[in-house]
């Protein structure tokens, strides 16, 4: 079996399209995602961690504040699928020495028995061809009563940052906004009682989801973060699958413009989001 494990096409997707376009953009994605890595980590209770799991790690930067938290007393492991981004990760890991990544799908992975006292992910868990095996899997890696915790995205029509790419993407090229569903992705698990009957069936003794207001934010000017949304998100996918001309790209990228030159508040733009955030106990 290949590092893909039981999920080949999004370790595909995680290794080359995907993958590429958030390690390039990497510091962007974590700019725009830090007031989110706040509220995860305000949720952590460290203090009671000595060996926890990263999933979905990607390039690291949650393994990385994690490690800095443990130094001196405990140790971070990042799992991904993707090579790709665990090449940045490593980088990262050069001068720190309580940080390891796995490159494998956290679904079949055979993790050691109780090897963790806790797991966290911001948006690594939402990929999963079967989430009741791959959170089963995860949890027989917990020590029993040890947390996972983690961040998804709430429904599409409360994220802006998808939803409004992908209106400017259907008015220039008529490609139908597809309302995303339970299929692997970044909003598979947006529909509370679906989230949580997949860990009840997991066998998590407990599940918490709250869901949290927020916002994404970055100090890149309108053409930047255009250039971002030409690359990342589910209007870039959208634009990429309608297979469009120069003129209709031109036509989207203009319009991404205009869209985050609205949501420009000072020298900052700001889409606002809303997230669940999840505590589960092994
Ligand atoms: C949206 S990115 C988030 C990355 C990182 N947690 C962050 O916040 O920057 C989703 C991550 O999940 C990883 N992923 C997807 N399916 C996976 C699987 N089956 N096993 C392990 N990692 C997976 C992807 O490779 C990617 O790095």
């Amino acid at each position: 079996m290949s590092a893909y494990g039981e999920n080949e096409d999004q370790g595909k997707s995680w290794n080359e399209k995907t993958g590429r376009s958030w390690a390039e953009h990497d510091q962007e994605m974590n700019s725009r995602l830090q007031n989110i890595s706040d509220i995860l980590f305000a949720e952590i209770d460290e203090k009671s961690l000595s060996n926890a799991l990263d999933i979905g790690c990607g390039a690291g930067a949650t393994s990385l504040r994690m490690a800095q938290k443990l130094s001196g007393r405990g140790a971070v492991t990042g799992i991904d699928i993707s090579d790709a981004l665990l090449t940045l990760a490593r980088e990262k890991a050069s001068a720190v020495d309580n940080m390891t990544f796995t490159w494998a799908d956290a679904q079949s992975h055979r993790f050691e028995p109780a090897g963790f006292d806790g797991a966290f992910s911001r948006f690594g868990v939402m990929f999963f061809a079967d989430p009741d095996k791959a959170f089963a899997n995860l949890r027989s890696a917990l020590v029993p009563g040890s947390k996972l915790v983690f961040v998804c995205w709430a429904p599409l029509q409360d994220n802006p940052f998808f939803l409004e790419p992908m209106e400017v993407v259907h008015k220039h090229t008529d490609a139908a906004i597809k309302m995303p569903g339970i299929a692997p992705g970044p909003l598979a698990f947006s529909d509370r009682d679906y989230l949580s009957g997949i860990l009840r069936r997991a066998g998590y003794r407990t599940a918490d989801i709250t869901t949290r207001k927020t916002t994404l934010d970055t100090h890149q000017n309108p053409q930047e973060d255009a250039a971002l949304l030409m690359k990342i998100g589910a209007g870039a996918r959208m634009l990429s699958e309608s297979e469009p001309s120069k003129a209709q790209v031109q036509s989207v990228r203009d319009d991404f413009v205009l869209l985050s030159a609205a949501k420009r508040h000072g020298d900052i733009t700001r889409y606002p989001a809303t997230i669940h955030l999840v505590t589960a106990v092994a």
